[in-house]
């Protein structure tokens, strides 16, 4: 089920990406000057990688066969659930980026206080989103759809993920790697 088998782990990477955040938080916490450029990356793997190309994927493809072939069950979990939380985390995204985009040479506290506010929302509430389709959503889709809609899903999902690698959706997940390399797996 590659469609469904990438929508995994890229929960894998967005939670440890989220996990990293939480680091990052904890370091101003300590003490530690916050790095703009560095929470500057932060926002931009934020809105490419866990909004584009993940959640993206996620409204073309996925539940959007789901919507169209699973009924009231499908729509509820969707419409007053996933879709609600993926525009939550945009408000919350647009809201970190404010906060990165106020820090001042010597950050004052309200200006560490409104980073750390934003991004933790942001950590919270992808972190228990991933756990909620790790475990239910994903689940009802590989268990519920047809054979035939599955392929259709793995199909779109290819073809997704090709003209991301043409975008060099790629560079995300090395840097992630690279800034963040002992985080643990969410499912
Ligand atoms: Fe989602
Ligand atoms: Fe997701």
């Amino acid at each position: 089920m590659y469609g469904i088998d990438i929508l995994y782990t890229e929960h894998d990477h967005v939670v440890r990406f989220t996990n990293y955040l939480r680091k990052l938080c904890g370091e101003i916490l300590m003490g530690e000057k916050p790095d703009k450029d560095t929470w500057l990356k932060c926002v931009d793997f934020i809105r490419v990688y866990a909004d584009d190309h993940h959640h993206g994927k996620e409204e073309e493809i996925l539940f959007t066969v789901m919507l169209e072939k699973l009924g009231s069950v499908a729509h509820k979990m969707i419409n007053t659930g996933m879709l609600v939380e993926h525009n939550l985390a945009r408000y919350h995204t647009q809201s970190l980026e404010e906060a990165v985009n106020a820090l001042s040479e010597e950050p004052t506290l309200e200006e560490k206080l409104n980073l750390i506010t934003h991004a933790l929302s942001y950590v919270d509430l992808l972190q228990r989103h991933a756990h909620k389709e790790n475990n239910v959503l994903f689940p009802f889709a590989a268990r519920s759809l047809s054979p035939e809609d599955l392929e259709k899903v793995n199909e779109a999902s290819k073809t997704f993920e090709e003209e991301g690698a043409k975008k060099g959706i790629g560079k995300y997940v090395d840097w992630l790697m690279e800034v963040y390399p002992d985080a643990v797996s969410e499912h």
